[in-house]
């Protein structure tokens, strides 16, 4: 599948296969983590009334939160469905379509971009540099950068854990821990995909693109696979969190969380 036939399916599966509204919030203990998680590392980071972009931002789950917190969010999602949402339910936020390979924001125009979506769903690392490209551009010198990435070494355990390890090609399960080749988009159902990253590889990345300080953390901890398969009670959100914000501080074990996240700044 090439990237254009791949950006089809995106379209397919936010518009009308997949609630996205609801990942983060009631699927499991593992999205409320995520959420939790991603909130408390970004705005730990913002300063008061930043002006955020946010690229890949669905229905608005994050840019909700960020908007009453007190910041400028522009969102931007290649669906349009999931930007009417958006514009519907924050009215404080402003929400486009586009894409993030191409953003029309005009240059060191905004203090952070949030890249949580594009980069797991572009296959080709040509795309993907331009997706960190267009971010290093329109950030200020001393903006931030945020990019999530699916860890291929959790995906892999995902995947013999769901079993489906029988149905795929011998060489598949190497390939995605080789080079992040997606194997789960063989059958063409389900998650989209496009490729899935070592954090050293997404580090690598922000650090092509002309971002400095990167650091790459689990967003989930290493207890996220497991907890992804649990409801989301308060119980195992707490311990789930405890778990993450003390790995945070492990990078070689990033790898073992479901998703991870590069946290860079555009020089001065
Ligand atoms: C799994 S959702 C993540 C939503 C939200 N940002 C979050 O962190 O929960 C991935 C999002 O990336 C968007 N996306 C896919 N390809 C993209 C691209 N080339 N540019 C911008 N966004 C893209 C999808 O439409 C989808 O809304």
């Amino acid at each position: 599948m090439d990237q254009a036939e791949r950006d089809q399916w995106i379209q397919d599966y936010y518009a009308r296969r997949f609630a996205e509204s609801d990942r983060l919030t009631t699927r499991s203990a593992n999205g409320q983590i995520e959420f939790l998680r991603v909130q408390q590392l970004v705005s730990s980071r913002l300063r008061e009334s930043s002006r955020v972009l946010d690229v890949g931002g669905a229905t608005g789950v994050h840019a909700r939160w960020l908007a009453a917190d007190g910041h400028s969010v522009t969102l931007i999602d290649p669906v349009p469905e999931q930007v009417a949402a958006a514009a519907t339910h924050i009215p404080d936020a402003r929400a486009l379509v586009g894409d993030a390979r191409d953003l029309q924001v005009e240059d060191g125009s905004v203090d952070a971009v949030l890249l949580l979506g594009p980069l797991y769903h572009l296959q080709d690392r040509a795309d993907r540099r331009r997706a960190w490209r267009e971010a290093y551009r329109v950030l200020v010198p001393g903006g931030l950068v945020f990019g999530a990435g699916i860890s291929r070494a959790a995906a892999a355990l995902k995947i013999v854990l769901a079993r489906s390890f029988h149905d795929l090609p011998a060489n598949a399960l190497l390939a995605l821990l080789e080079d992040g080749t997606d194997v789960r988009a063989i059958p063409t159902e389900g998650f989209p995909g496009g490729h899935h990253h070592s954090a050293a590889e997404l580090t690598d990345e922000a650090v092509a693109a002309g971002f400095t300080g990167v650091t790459t953390v689990g967003i989930e901890g290493p207890a996220g696979l497991g907890l992804e398969m649990l409801p989301p009670e308060d119980s195992l959100v707490s311990a789930g969190l405890t778990i993450a914000d003390a790995a945070t501080a492990a990078p070689p074990i990033a790898d073992l969380s479901p998703h991870l996240l590069a946290i860079g700044t555009r020089p001065t």
